[in-house]
């Protein structure tokens, strides 16, 4: 028998329940699609095969987890879970303070009405749709300050999530430190295709925000995955475990949102973690009008207890290895069929490149949301688009932004799909890059004021 050479790796978990799925025709998914307006978000759950709409909230969580879900104590004020999820919070970001909130958008919405007021800037590593929302509606402007490899979707940079130092420090002359509240740093950058940063940039950017008195809060959503790309990525940090490596990111910041619906392996929930006390008595003080009572933020009791679990979890290597190993699988399969993905392969999802896919449909024809409804079409798995139509339109203008990144997220709920599944999602991508030719782009008739991605209808052209 020939010697094998490289030895696998596998989960390190196996299967105690499960939820069947329903399989559907051709036809069926057609007019599936077609009712649902050509939006992945507008689709029955029921009639996908394989969700890779998005990883948040649809993580399956552990045995110990569902056990601390019998264990909530659901007291309006005072539940020992929040006690439970505060000491794990502290122990393992490092934050001082913590302000729970019902998902992470709430928590962005009260770090945002706190710290911005009209007329403030507000720089980031890209911009995340939720987070430059509550910035806007606040009264602040979000300027992006990611290196540009960023936007260049086959640059192999391993940090692309970076912070350009130079358009940072451009923008403080510009406007002043004073009118720059924070600078809002994510881990495994979302819209620039699940991109990490390093440990060095974060350093850097820190010191340069400290000299100007400027706070820097984490959206360490995804920051788990981050820290994995620091491990094997970065000098330094190779024999560094998760958990040391978290800590020291979040040493960097002055606090943090956190949707823990992501990295905690929950289906709900959020928070705030702040190390400024005058930040966390504003938030405990307008928590209680949007969230729900400061030891509780619109979540249950079992809800902060499954996410205190899910917090000493997420920081167990081979937990997050065997999750980024699985989307590095289908990045690596694509590639070896042409496909054309953003690369580096990032952190929770693999993103196609729709100007690529499609060179013959024009932008504002939505090259991204087409390709998204045909690999539907194709097999059941649903994806989600991340492009023109997420950008949305200029509050000034009323023109649409139109991103450099016109892309589709196949996105990877965690500790939820086989390897079979990931070689269906595979083996249709490549068949719908087949029949690219044949197939035209989308005309919007219906169009939302906020978040327009969400409920967007559209008709084949
Ligand atoms: N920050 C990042 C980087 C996110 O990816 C998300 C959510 C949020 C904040 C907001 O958190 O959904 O709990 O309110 N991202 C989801 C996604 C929706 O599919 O990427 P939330």
């Amino acid at each position: 028998m020939a010697k094998i050479k490289k030895r696998s790796w596998a989960e390190p978990f196996k299967i105690k329940v499960v939820e069947p799925l329903k399989i559907t025709t051709r036809e069926y998914r057609e007019n599936a699609i077609q009712e649902a307006g050509y939006n992945t978000f507008l689709l029955h759950s029921e009639d996908v095969y394989i969700d890779l709409l998005t990883d948040s909230g649809t993580n399956a969580m552990s045995d110990n987890q569902w056990a601390g879900m019998m264990l909530g104590d659901e007291a309006y004020a005072g539940s020992k879970n929040y006690y439970n999820l505060e000491e794990k919070m502290q122990q393992y970001y490092g934050y001082k303070y913590l302000v729970p909130a019902h998902q992470g958008r709430g928590a962005e919405h009260m770090i945002s009405q706190v710290l911005i007021r009209p007329g403030m800037y507000v720089p980031g590593n890209m911009y995340f749709t939720t987070t430059r929302l509550h910035q806007e509606l606040a009264g602040g402007t979000f300027v992006d300050v990611i290196i540009d490899e960023a936007h260049d979707p086959q640059n192999q940079h391993p940090f692309k999530g970076n912070v350009d130092l130079q358009k940072l420090e451009d923008l403080i002359k510009k406007v002043g430190a004073d009118k720059i509240p924070y600078l809002s740093i994510a881990g495994t950058v979302n819209m620039a295709g699940g991109q990490p940063f390093s440990m060095e940039n974060l350093k850097q950017t820190y010191d340069l925000c400290k000299k100007h008195g400027i706070r820097i809060i984490f959206d360490a959503t995804r920051a788990v995955e981050n820290a994995y790309f620091i491990k094997v990525r970065e000098k330094g940090y190779e024999d560094k475990t998760i958990a040391e490596i978290l800590k020291e990111m979040c040493s960097y910041t002055d606090g943090a949102t956190v949707s823990a619906k992501k990295d905690l392996y929950v289906n709900i929930g959020g928070f705030l973690a702040t190390n400024e006390y005058e930040v966390f008595e504003e938030t405990r003080n307008i928590v209680v009008v949007y969230e729900g009572l400061h030891t509780y933020g619109g979540i249950a009791g079992r809800d902060m207890e499954a996410m205190a679990r899910g917090i000493e979890e997420m920081v167990e290597y081979d937990q997050v290895r065997a999750r980024i190993g699985q989307v590095e699988y289908v990045g690596e399969n694509l590639l070896k069929h042409g496909i054309p993905i953003v690369e580096p392969v990032g952190g929770h999802a693999i993103f196609l490149d729709a100007k690529k896919f499609y060179p013959h449909i024009q932008q504002v024809d939505f090259p991204a949301q087409t390709l998204a409804a045909e690999i539907y079409i194709d097999s059941g798995v649903r994806s989600m688009e991340r492009g023109i139509v997420s950008a949305g339109r200029n509050k000034e203008t009323g023109d649409h932004y139109y991103p450099k990144l016109e892309l589709v997220r196949l996105t990877f709920p965690r500790r939820v799909y086989t390897q079979a599944h990931c070689d269906v999602m595979i083996e249709s991508i490549v068949d719908t890059f087949e029949n690219r030719d044949k197939v035209k782009g989308l005309k919007m008739v219906y169009e939302p004021k906020y978040l327009r991605f969400f409920q967007a209808r559209f008709e084949r052209l």
